[in-house]
């Protein structure tokens, strides 16, 4: 069986453990390493071509501007092949209650 596993993850000002702290590793990312440990396969980190700001507030108004522009961020590389997969994880953190 392999496995896939692709994610989205801001690095920066973010939650954790209740309260905003600056984060060198996105809570997402974290949770895709623990998905990669338990059933094993490759990581894909999803990059948008434009960071958002580490700033939590500044980062809340740039993806409710987005969300308003139905935007479709251009990414900084996409997987070469997605043959072979037999199982895709996606993983991504919550923004504006959008899914
Ligand atoms: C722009 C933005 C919007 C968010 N909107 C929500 C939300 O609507 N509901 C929620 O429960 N959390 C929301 N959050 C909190 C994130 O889901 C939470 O911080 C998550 O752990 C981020 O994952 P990451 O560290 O992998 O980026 C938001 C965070 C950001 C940056």
């Amino acid at each position: 069986m392999a496995n896939l596993i692709v994610y989205y993850s801001r690095k920066g000002q973010n939650y954790w453990n209740g309260s905003i702290v600056d984060l060198a590793k996105g809570n997402t990312e974290r949770v895709a390493e623990f998905v990669q440990k338990a059933v094993g396969g490759d990581l894909f980190e999803i990059e948008t071509v434009r960071q958002y700001s580490r700033d939590y507030m500044v980062c809340i108004d740039e993806a409710k501007q987005e969300l308003h522009d139905g935007a479709r961020p251009e990414l900084v590389r996409y997987p070469e092949s997605l043959d072979g997969y037999d199982t895709i994880f996606v993983g991504y953190p919550n923004w504006c209650s959008a899914f």
